[in-house]
């Protein structure tokens, strides 16, 4: 393992071994016994757009493991505007130990591993969200711990988190069905990768247009925001997707136990409303909150000796 940019990259033991460390390290920190396993390394962070929970999360983590991290604004870098996405890459690595980057193009972020002699990691990109899907199994995990076999169902834009969520079910066996409107389904190259996969662990995979219809029997249902951050056209999203608002009446129609998920900021009210989100069945912030520990997995696992 050099770099974490794609869930597609990994293999399914290869997903396992850092959901097993991402176990580890969690037990560690809630005794209260962080090991020091990258005393003296450092994270050069790059941001091309705002964050909350992935700022914070990876600079908590390298902190916790004895390391230290720099963030650097959308404004600093100007990230092939400025200054060459290579050349960003080649002068970062002779400063730091590894570089997470959220940015617009995911060919940016290859484009940063490929001249980066550090290790890269992807902290969302248009195309995909791979630590927020390691950090979603991790949760699943936590609360159904026999992945085989469980439904997730998608509802919403078949946008970045959609398309990780899709690959790393796929890859663990996890059937996943998506309800999304006409023209906001995922990704045809990622569709067809997600359909292999899934064939390979036996796995359901499903594109459905009726949210009703994704939903029945899942043991998760997971939104995430209509509009993503860089998409100008809100208003006409709100339109189109106001059938996909995962609420009361659709939660009815899955299993009793039902997990609600979301990789948040929510717009509540909209993708979502709050008698779901803040509810019994919602696991939304567990979710937030074991970014930082699946997070310290790929860190230790790629920074560490
Ligand atoms: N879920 C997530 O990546 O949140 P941020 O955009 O706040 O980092
Ligand atoms: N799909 C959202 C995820 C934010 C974490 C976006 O890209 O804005």
């Amino acid at each position: 393992m050099s770099n974490f940019l794609a869930i597609d990259d990994f293999s399914r033991a290869e997903l396992e071994a850092l959901l097993e460390l991402a176990a580890e390290l969690k037990r560690e920190h809630m005794a209260g016994a962080n090991r020091p396993w990258l005393r003296g390394k450092t994270l050069a962070m790059i941001f091309q757009k705002p964050s909350l929970r992935t700022r914070v999360s990876f600079e908590m983590a390298m902190r916790h493991l004895g390391g230290d991290a720099l963030y650097l604004s959308p404004h600093e870098i100007g990230l092939g505007k400025r200054e060459s996405v290579a050349d960003v890459a080649r002068v970062l690595s002779g400063y730091v130990n590894g570089i997470m980057a959220r940015v617009f193009a995911y060919e940016h972020m290859r484009e940063l591993a490929e001249h980066a002699s550090v290790p890269v990691i992807n902290g969302l990109s248009d195309l995909n969200h791979p630590c927020q899907a390691l950090a979603d199994i991790f949760t699943i995990m936590e609360l159904r711990p026999q992945l085989q076999g469980l439904k997730l169902a998608f509802v919403g834009d078949g946008n970045n988190v959609a398309t990780s969520l899709l690959l790393i079910c796929a890859r663990l066996g996890v059937h996943f069905s998506i309800a999304a409107p006409e023209g906001y389904e995922l990704e045809a190259a990622v569709a067809a990768r997600g359909s292999k996969l899934a064939a390979e662990t036996g796995a359901d995979f499903l594109q459905l247009h009726d949210p009703a219809e994704a939903v029945a029997q899942a043991d998760i249902i997971y939104t995430d925001v209509w509009t993503s951050m860089g998409q100008e056209e809100s208003e006409q999203r709100r339109h189109i997707f106001q059938p996909y608002q995962v609420n009361r009446a659709l939660l009815a129609r899955a299993r009793p136990d039902v997990l609600v998920m979301h990789d948040l900021p929510a717009h509540r009210g909209e993708e979502i409303t709050d008698a779901v989100a803040d509810g019994p069945h919602s696991v939304i912030f567990q979710q937030a909150h074991n970014r930082l520990h699946a997070q310290k997995a790929i860190l230790a696992r790629l920074l560490g000796e």
